[in-house]
């Protein structure tokens, strides 16, 4: 037997992993079976580390074939462009910006979906091809629209796609359009997050149809909505579990430098110093991020690490008019607090923290969100209660 004979027994081993723990239901096993990942995984990769969101060096599979067969059938996302594809230099860009999902991610938003013989869907975000491969071996071709706005990255799926013998329907543009020529969809599955859900998804899809999106707000934290579109053109569901997608590039946000906020001064400026109870370091685990999220908007939160293992929490607007620090050392009770401009940023995070502290400190899976064509709105517990009233 070849190496690569050998290495292609690999994806009964990953198949049976996630059938255990509950990710790949039995209706989705055929497809993942017929359709295995290494068919989509391009010989140049940047391995992802199970459970982290950071990406090992760049391994190309001709010079360690081992490595890269390891990493394909390991439960990890792996990043296959960086920046766009504007980087292609030997270590890793500063964005990653294209990948083939964690498998366990990708069995649990298609379970998500909830799909039935004869949908058609319409997936944003193709990828590598894998998801719209796995999507047309279940439910056909002719059912399968795929949407990726990376010229570079749509043709060589559409390559993958073929020579596995799939034919979707490759279209290269912004996702956030949806593809109007093909609507409606029963089913809408975006493989990029969004902070905004587009309004497109909604209106091209069937009343009773479901969207799974990755949503995230700008302050951080994301998890995986499903909503049911109603028949008077909103949605509304709940979030069904943690996510870390890219973003629908459209939707990235314009992440100032610091040096537009202090226009030429040094810091503080004319910051004004307080001190508080809650350290910075409580505020930064991906679901209080979330909570935070919800609450306090356009706002984002910028780490500077210092050698002793100290840091300052940067928090900033996306409208450019405010800042704040908070100094995080160990062994502190008391933290430094510097807040400038309209919006006391600090102050807004701390009392959104209290506010999810008081509701037990609730996790992704008790909010939930609804779009109508104004605005867009998280609840928690009930879709009646909305954490911004
Ligand atoms: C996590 S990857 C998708 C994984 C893919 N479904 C697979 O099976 O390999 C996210 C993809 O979303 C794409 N993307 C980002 N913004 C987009 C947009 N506005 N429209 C369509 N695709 C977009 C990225 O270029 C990237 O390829």
């Amino acid at each position: 037997m070849s190496a690569d004979k050998r290495e292609e027994a690999r994806p009964q081993g990953l198949a049976s992993a996630l059938t255990e723990s509950g990710a790949l239901s039995r209706d989705w096993l055929p497809a993942f079976e017929a359709v295995p990942r290494h068919l989509f995984v391009p010989d140049v990769i940047w391995p992802g580390r199970a459970g982290m969101n950071r990406q090992s060096d760049r391994v190309i599979r001709a010079e360690e074939p081992d490595t890269w067969w390891t990493a394909v059938y390991r439960d990890a996302p792996i990043t296959t462009q960086w920046d766009d594809g504007t980087y292609t230099g030997p270590g890793k860009g500063t964005i990653p910006s294209s990948s083939s999902s964690m498998p366990t991610m990708v069995c649990s938003m298609l379970s998500e979906l909830d799909v039935a013989a004869g949908h058609r869907v319409l997936e944003i975000g193709t990828g590598t091809g894998w998801n719209a491969a796995l999507l047309s071996h279940r439910l056909g071709d002719q059912n399968v629209v795929t949407v990726e706005v990376d010229e570079a990255s749509a043709r060589d799926a559409r390559e993958r796609l073929e020579a596995a013998g799939y034919r979707p329907t490759t279209v290269v543009g912004d996702g956030a359009r949806g593809f109007p020529g093909a609507a409606p969809y029963d089913r809408v599955i975006a493989t990029c997050s969004v902070g905004s859900v587009p309004r497109a998804w909604i209106a091209q899809t069937k009343p009773g149809g479901i969207i799974v999106t990755p949503w995230g707000p700008t302050y951080g934290g994301e998890a995986v909505a499903r909503l049911t579109v109603a028949d008077d053109g909103t949605a509304s569901g709940p979030f069904v579990g943690s996510s870390a997608f890219m973003r629908l590039r459209a939707q990235r946000t314009d992440r100032k430098h610091v040096r537009a906020y202090l226009k030429g001064r040094n810091w503080p400026a004319d910051g004004g110093r307080s001190t508080t109870a809650l350290s910075p370091d409580d505020v930064g685990e991906w679901a209080v991020m979330f909570a935070i999220g919800a609450r306090v908007h356009g706002a984002y939160p910028w780490m500077e690490q210092y050698e002793d293992g100290s840091y300052t929490l940067w928090l900033r607007d996306t409208a450019g008019t405010s800042w704040a620090t908070a100094d995080y050392e160990q062994g502190r009770y008391e933290y430094e607090v510097y807040q400038s401009g309209p919006r006391k940023l600090w102050d807004e995070v701390e009392t959104a923290f209290r506010w999810w502290e008081e509701r037990d400190r609730p996790g992704f899976d008790r909010f939930g969100l609804t779009v109508d064509a104004d605005a867009e709105r998280v609840w928690l517990d009930s879709p009646d209660a909305f954490v911004v009233p």
